[in-house]
């Protein structure tokens, strides 16, 4: 029977970009989601933006916009960033909305009426020229222990201790740099030791936390767990405490009921209104979170805690994961290794990333690392060595000269390969299951090794000179084999595997939980089409560069705003959602430059082609020669500056897109009479390819 699952990620904060760190977590994720699709399992995958917090008021206010617009822009940002990777939600939501003050109201409302809330007055510092209580991280000054200046409120970061922000010496708003002063204000707090007991039988819970995690919390539950303060002063952007004037909820309070906000509003668009109750008020399904290590106090004391007080259920299970350093070291942004989703994007595939993670990652809690050499060897070996190129050598070079057909049967090598691959299954899919994916990607390298031996074995490239029927057996055992394969990367390679999927000609996308059978007999495959190109050391090189650059330039930028006081304009600058509003603002103030009519747009003649052939052409390290069929009596010339990310027997058989009306330009090489479109550079270029069936000669537009 289909188990019915409920998935979160941790939920961004709206004060930052994503960046690679965070891609290990979604990433995690994302593949056991789709493991579990596949597995034909009814699983749900919600997240949202964490939107509230004194951060995302003060960037809103030095942007000179409300803090509303910059979440919003900030959640699209996110949205388009995350899903790049192909990390497939089923609701990416925000902590901003009605759902979520709802909930936040009702769980707070619930624990007050059960006893668990008192208020208490604190001595807090305040900016009178800002006239706001500030956070911690929002006071600057010197180091009481090691005299360290420009420290933060709760701790140095130059000799580790921590200490009270009115201990620190020289203290400063860190937003207008006035000396803060002392002042009282009354605070909510949610009385955690209530749950005490509650939370000892919990995190008791078989498969509840890793083992290491339960003990961690069971130390904090020892030394007597303290009563958590949940409302701030405002100015705030949050929801207001029902009840109370002019008290918010504290971001960290609303933030993870924004997993059940994000839950119920997709349940509503999508008719499922009892969804909501299945999963969040009756224990009969499964509830699973994907944290980092840093955020476990919250998921695995207060998160238990609050919901039990409000009468919800708990998760199944917290799935903790280590953090990501780059070559060994702490992401750093002066070294350009804290990476933005973003730019990474811009040089590098996303799966070559997804396939990284994977092969680093299991249950546990070790840190990640993503060594650049590694990377960079890991993809062109497995997957682009091991795997698009036992596709790719079958297929473009021995299937094409088949007619594309397969034999009637497997032969009885091929059929015990077959079943060897197919066996794994269950393995592979336990290994997903109990997120073991470094051991799960061993394990289909293993497979494939063992699939390429089989093809250099029979050598079809001889066969199919002397015995094109002996040619014809060995594309079939292979491909066979190699479809079983590409399930196993599913999860971890979506596209990769769809465009297997395609090539073959499956009439259903592969499963898990189908029966794997062989392809019917005489099967017609598609022609070949690139599935993975090599990767070099050197986009790495690009991304780090255009990071550092990024780091300079906005420390420049914030240097002069400080010197000519324009952080407190409302023209400031600061964060990455602000600057892409000027960016939208400027595009529609500005006149038709750049804009061209639909008249000259019809001048422009787009094909489709089809590359018959590629060799290098001597003496040009960026060049390849193509033939390309694109609907006329002979196939065009084409010199096409392409050889940084394509090797010639990849593209044979590829079809691209090229502008078939441009003047014949005469090269040193011969001459060109079509552009191949492409975008990006070097070995990151890649070349624009129809989605969808299509054929030599094909119209665009
Ligand atoms: O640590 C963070 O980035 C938080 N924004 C995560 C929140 S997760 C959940 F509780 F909302
Ligand atoms: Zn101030």
């Amino acid at each position: 029977m289909s188990r019915k699952i409920l998935v979160t990620s941790a939920l961004p904060y709206a004060n930052g970009p994503i960046h690679l760190g965070h891609l290990v977590e979604y990433i995690q994720t994302d593949v056991w989601v789709r493991f579990q699709k596949l597995q034909g399992n009814e699983i749900y995958y919600f997240c949202a933006d964490d939107t509230h917090g004194t951060p995302v008021m003060i960037a809103a206010r030095k942007a000179g916009i409300t803090p509303e617009q910059l979440v919003n822009e900030m959640r699209k940002e996110h949205f388009a960033d995350l899903t790049s990777f192909q990390v497939a939600f089923d609701n990416y939501y925000s902590t901003n909305t009605p759902e979520n003050r709802a909930f936040s109201e009702e769980i707070y409302l619930k624990a007050k009426e059960k006893g668990h809330i008192h208020k208490k007055t604190l001595n807090q510092l305040y900016c009178e020229k800002d006239e706001m209580f500030l956070p911690d991280r929002f006071v600057r000054g010197t180091c009481p222990k090691c005299g360290a200046g420009d420290q933060y409120g709760d701790s140095c970061e130059v000799c580790g201790s921590t200490y009270r922000p009115e201990d620190l010496i020289d203290s400063r708003c860190a937003i207008c740099g006035t000396p803060p002063v002392t002042r009282e204000s009354e605070h909510v707090f949610f009385q955690l030791a209530d749950f005490q007991d509650f939370l000892v039988d919990w995190l008791k819970t078989a498969n509840r936390v890793d083992e290491g995690i339960r003990k961690k919390m069971h130390e904090w539950i020892d030394q007597g767990l303290r009563h958590w303060d949940i409302s701030r002063d405002g100015p705030y952007f949050g929801f207001a405490i029902p009840g109370e004037k002019d008290k918010f909820f504290y971001v960290w309070l609303d933030a993870p009921i924004g997993y059940m906000a994000s839950a119920q509003h997709f349940f509503r668009k999508s008719g499922k209104d009892e969804l909501f109750d299945e999963f969040w008020r009756s224990e009969e399904n499964e509830v699973y979170h994907f944290i980092g290590k840093d955020i476990v106090y919250f998921h695995t004391l207060f998160w238990p805690a609050l919901l039990n007080a409000g009468g919800f259920r708990t998760p199944t299970s917290v799935f903790v994961h280590g953090f990501l350093t780059v070559n060994g070291e702490k992401m750093s942004k002066s070294r350009g290794t804290f990476v933005r989703a973003s730019t990474y994007l811009k040089h590098m595939d996303p799966e070559c990333l997804r396939y990284f993670y994977a092969t680093r990652l299991g249950p546990g809690l070790d840190d990640l690392d993503l060594n650049t050499e590694d990377f960079v060897h890991r993809y062109n070996s497995d997957v682009v060595g091991n795997i698009a190129n036992l596709f790719s050598r079958l297929v473009s070079g021995i299937a094409s000269k088949l007619d594309l057909r397969l034999a009637d049967s497997l032969s009885a090598d091929g059929k015990e390969l077959f079943e060897l691959t197919a066996k794994a299954k269950s393995t592979i899919a336990e290994m997903y299951e109990n997120r073991q994916y470094a051991r799960a990607m061993r394990e289909i390298q293993s497979l494939s090794d063992g699939v390429n031996r089989f093809i250099t074995e029979r050598e079809p490239w001889k066969q199919i000179k002397t015995d094109t029927e002996a040619a014809r057996s060995t594309v079939t055992d292979a491909l066979n084999a190699g479809m079983l394969l590409a399930l196993y990367l599913k999860p971890v390679l979506p596209v990769l595997a769809t465009g297997v999927e395609e090539l073959l000609g499956l009439e259903a996308p592969l499963r898990f939980d189908a029966e794997l059978n062989p392809l019917p007999p005489a099967h017609t495959i598609r022609p070949y089409r690139h599935l993975a190109g090599r990767i070099e050391a050197k986009s790495f090189d690009a991304v780090f560069a255009e990071e550092k650059e990024f780091v300079e330039k906005s420390k420049k930028e914030e240097a002069k705003e400080s010197e000519s006081g324009a952080s407190k304009s409302k023209k400031a600058k600061s964060s990455g959602a602000e600057k892409k509003m000027n960016k939208n603002e400027t595009a529609q103030e500005s006149s038709d430059e750049g804009i061209i009519s639909i008249e000259d747009l019809e001048k422009v003649e787009l094909r489709v082609g089809r590359i018959e052939k590629a060799e290098l052409i001597e003496g040009a390290d960026r060049l390849l020669q193509v033939s390309l069929e694109v609907g006329e009596e002979r196939p065009r010339n084409v010199i096409a500056g392409i050889r940084g990310a394509y090797q010639p027997e990849e593209l044979l058989g590829l079809h691209v897109v090229c502008v078939a009306n441009l003047k014949p330009r005469k090269m040193k090489f011969g001459l060109s009479e079509a552009m191949l479109l492409a975008t990006g550079k070097g070995d990151s270029l890649t070349l624009f390819v129809p989605h969808r069936a299509a054929s030599p000669g094909d119209r665009l537009g």
